[in-house]
C-alpha cells in the first residue's frame, strides 16, 4: 500500500488494529499484538491513543509483545523501550499492565538465554502474535535481527550492527553511549505473526525498502525473508516507495 502521506497511512493502519480488537472483543477473545519502537509506529499510537478517548476503543482484550530492547537498559532511561511504549501509549489506553511483554534489559547475562526462551513460550501460552508491526533499519533488520540473522532464528541476545548504532546516535547524544547489544525477537518468532504489517517512511528508506520487496531473500537483508511469510503487507509513503 503506497499512500501520499505517513499520516494518512499510519491512521489506516490504526483503524485495521482498531477493527482486530474490536473483532476479537465481540467474540470474547484476547487480541494478541506484537508492537514496534523508533519513529515509524509513533502515528499509528497516536491515532490509536485518539480512537481509545473520542471513540471508546478499549484495549482491556489486548496482550502485547514488543519486539526488542537494547541490552543493558534500566526501565526508565531515556532510551528505554519501555519507557517509550509507556510514553506513547500504555499510559495512555485501558490497557492491563499486567499483559504488556517487553524484553527486559536488565536481566543478569548468565540468565538471558533461558529469559530469551520464556519470553518465546510466552507467546505461544497466548495463542501466538495476531497481528505484528515492524518498522525497517537502514541494515535491513527488522526488530534488531541484523544482517546474519537466519530465517529461523529464535528471540535471543544480538550484537548490533556498526550502521544501526550510528543511527541511534543521536538518541543517546554519542554513538559510544549507544549500548552494543539487544535482546529481540527472532526472525522465526516474527515469522510465525498471523498477519505482519511493516510501515517505511521517507527517502532514507526507499533504497532498503526496494531491496527488501524486490531483492533476493537474502540473510544479509533479513526483511526479505518477509516474502516468504504468506500474510505480509507493507504500509509506504511515496518517498520510501521512490525506488520501487
Ligand atoms: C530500531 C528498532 C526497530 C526499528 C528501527 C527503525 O532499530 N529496534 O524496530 O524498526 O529502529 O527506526 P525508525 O522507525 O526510527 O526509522
Amino acid at each position: 500500500e503506497i499512500l501520499p502521506t505517513s499520516q494518512l497511512a499510519s491512521l489506516t493502519v490504526a483503524r485495521e488494529i482498531a477493527e482486530l480488537i474490536k473483532s476479537k472483543a465481540a467474540k470474547g477473545e484476547k487480541c494478541v499484538l506484537g508492537l514496534a519502537t523508533g519513529s515509524t509506529p509513533t502515528q499509528v499510537y497516536n491515532q490509536l491513543v485518539r480512537m481509545h478517548k473520542e471513540e471508546g476503543l478499549s484495549f482491556k482484550n489486548v496482550i502485547t509483545f514488543n519486539l526488542d530492547e537494547y541490552f543493558p537498559m534500566q526501565p526508565n532511561e531515556l532510551q528505554s523501550y519501555v519507557r517509550f511504549m509507556k510514553e506513547y501509549l500504555f499510559d495512555h489506553v485501558d490497557i492491563d499492565m499486567a499483559n504488556v511483554n517487553i524484553p527486559d534489559g536488565t536481566v543478569a547475562k548468565e540468565d538471558v538465554y533461558e529469559y530469551c526462551r520464556n519470553y518465546e513460550a510466552k507467546i505461544d501460552s497466548v495463542g501466538g502474535i495476531d497481528l505484528q508491526l515492524l518498522g525497517i533499519g537502514r541494515t535491513g533488520h527488522i526488530g534488531f535481527n541484523e544482517p546474519g540473522s537466519s530465517i529461523t532464528s529464535p528471540t535471543r541476545m544480538i550484537t548490533l550492527d556498526h550502521i544501526t548504532r550510528v543511527d541511534a546516535a543521536s538518541d543517546f547524544f554519542a554513538q559510544e553511549n549507544v549500548p552494543r547489544h539487544a535482546i529481540t525477537m527472532g526472525v522465526g518468532t516474527i515469522m510465525k505473526a498471523k498477519k505482519i504489517i511493516l510501515m517505511a517512511w521517507g527517502e532514507g528508506k526507499a533504497k532498503v525498502i526496494a531491496r527488501t520487496i524486490e531483492g533476493e531473500v537474502s540473510e544479509q537483508v533479513p526483511a526479505t525473508y518477509l516474502q516468504r511469510h504468506s500474510n505480509t503487507q507493507f504500509y509506504l509513503d511515496i518517498s520510501a516507495s521512490a525506488e520501487l
